[in-house]
């Protein structure tokens, strides 16, 4: 062990191997928890829910001792391993050295422990050992998935994933709570923050960007839960969302025109539908000379253009102080000059100065709502102003927002997994006591494929765009025939 010896601490405790070998070679139970059907073939991956003949249940069953096994050996070499990993080098390690070190720790373990592993399982005990001490442990993988959006977890034994829009168990597991614990404390103290029993949730920002939120017991009942909504250093361009189907190229052009055209703008959708998405695919339309200001809970646009400024909201420390909501980062955004401003969600007491700032020469202005449908997120936006605490009469609220909004895009993550921008509505002014709004495009839902999948298509509804004029004021010339339905 003299070789990378800088990692190692001066004093190694390496006794009690004897006393631990009898706890690691007993495996334990395996989870009570089936994977479902339509998992992806990874090789890690285990069953699917269809019966399976006897010799393959057996090959299975084998599969997961081996697993348990592993998971067992893994464990009390990850314990070794802190005892002799000097943790202070690490920061300053390269990555192959201190894969090196791990490698020459863990097969000094092992021999110590007599147990003898084969060259997958050492790697693979090597690969999860180098998770533990330098990433998220069990999540690593997952993480480094690219196929992966977002990260569910519900207590140490069930952590399901999100892939082409459809969540699926996985056979990852944690070992028990206090690990699934570690690794959640591990991620908020690397960002200053603290989760226990008095501070039982936590929404923080990983160092690749990634949104982070755990809520830890008593208040989660089953086990700690966590959510990772994964970031993607690609984002979605226009074009790509085109070509998935999320909205056509005439709608593409109908957007362009209106972001170029300054109309303020609101993404609505269910949680996940692709609301951000489709927000920084929008924003791509700015001009690059314009000074744009983005303001979020978690910073996860990423604009293209030269000119912009970024600002992340911050909650409360542990002593209720040092709080910077998304209302005072707009207020002050209001006095930085901004061609544009960008509110990632708006969800709060902001939605009054959101409105204010599109109605006195911020437009061009863009947010998203959590709402299902465009109406919806007209009711979404009245009732966060009254949540404000501001005493206007509705017809006033309602004036305010008619005057603010030009445009609701209303984005939808469809029961076969597939997000599609499903409508795309102009307001267009007052009619009594009531906003007037007409759709432009729909998405028409025309039945179903057996394997569940959506067939549909995308339609004009034949109303001609509110802003037709404007957008040939300002040298977009619309094919008119964008505007004519399919029949
Ligand atoms: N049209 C699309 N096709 C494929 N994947 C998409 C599409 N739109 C979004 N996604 C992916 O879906 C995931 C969720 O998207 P996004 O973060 O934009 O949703 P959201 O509505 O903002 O979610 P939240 O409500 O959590 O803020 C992301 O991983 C994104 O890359
Ligand atoms: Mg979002």
């Amino acid at each position: 062990m003299a070789m990378f010896s800088r990692f190692k601490k001066d004093e190694v405790g390496a006794a009690s191997a004897a006393a631990t070998l009898a706890k690691v070679t007993q495996a334990t139970p395996a989870p009570a928890v089936k994977p479902t059907a339509g998992m992806a073939p990874a090789p890690r991956v285990q069953a699917t829910a269809a019966p399976k003949p006897a010799a393959q249940a057996v090959a299975m069953d084998k599969d997961r001792k081996r697993r348990d096994r592993l998971g067992d050996i893994k464990l009390e070499l990850h314990k070794r391993l802190l005892d002799s990993l000097n943790l202070a080098a690490l920061e300053t390690a390269t990555e192959a050295s201190l894969r090196a070190e791990i490698a020459a720790i863990a097969s000094e373990a092992l021999d110590e422990m007599n147990i003898v592993l084969n060259k997958d399982d050492r790697v693979t005990v090597n690969q999860e050992l180098y998770d533990e001490v330098m990433g998220l442990g069990p999540l690593e993988p997952l993480l480094k998935d690219e196929t992966v959006n977002d990260i569910l977890v519900n207590g140490p034994q069930r952590i399901f994933v999100e892939r082409n829009g459809k969540l699926e168990l996985t056979d990852i597991t944690f070992k028990d709570e206090r690990h699934l614990l570690r690794i959640i404390d591990k991620i908020v103290s690397a960002v200053g923050r603290r989760v226990d029993e008095s501070n039982p949730y936590v929404d923080a920002r990983l160092a690749d960007g990634s949104r982070f939120n755990a809520m830890v017991p008593p208040v989660a009942v089953d086990g700690s839960l966590v959510s990772i909504r994964k970031f993607k250093k690609e984002k979605l361009a226009i074009a790509d969302l085109v070509k998935f189907g999320a909205f056509t190229e005439e709608m593409a052009a109908y957007l362009q025109a209106a972001v170029a055209t300054r109309l303020n703008i609101i993404v609505s959708g269910g949680t996940g539908s692709g609301k951000t998405t489709t927000l920084n695919a929008l924003s791509s339309f700015i001009a690059n000379d314009e000074r744009i200001l983005t303001i979020e809970d978690t910073a996860e646009l990423q604009l293209q253009q030269v000119h912009v400024g970024r600002m992340e909201s911050r909650p409360a420390n542990v002593e209720g102080k040092g709080a910077v909501t998304q209302r005072d980062c707009l207020r002050n955004a209001l006095r930085m000059r901004p061609d544009r401003i960008i509110v990632g969600e708006t969800r709060g007491e902001e939605v009054i100065d959101m409105l204010q700032a599109m109605n006195t020469g911020h437009d061009g202005s863009m947010t998203t709502i959590h709402a299902n449908s465009a109406r919806d997120g007209v009711s979404r936006l009245e009732n966060m102003v009254a949540m404000a605490g501001i005493e206007m009469p509705i017809k006033a609220v309602r004036s305010q927002i008619a005057a603010a909004v030009n445009l609701i895009v209303q984005a939808s993550r469809l029961q076969d997994g597939s997000r599609r921008m499903v409508s795309i509505t102009e307001i267009t002014g007052m009619e009594g006591d009531v906003i007037s709004m007409q759709e432009v495009f729909r998405y028409e839902r025309l039945g179903m494929e057996p394997s569940g999948k959506i067939i549909g298509r995308f339609n004009a509804t034949g109303v001609r765009s509110h802003y037709s004029d404007r957008f040939k004021q300002w040298g977009y010339n619309l094919p008119a025939d964008i505007f004519d339905p399919i029949p």
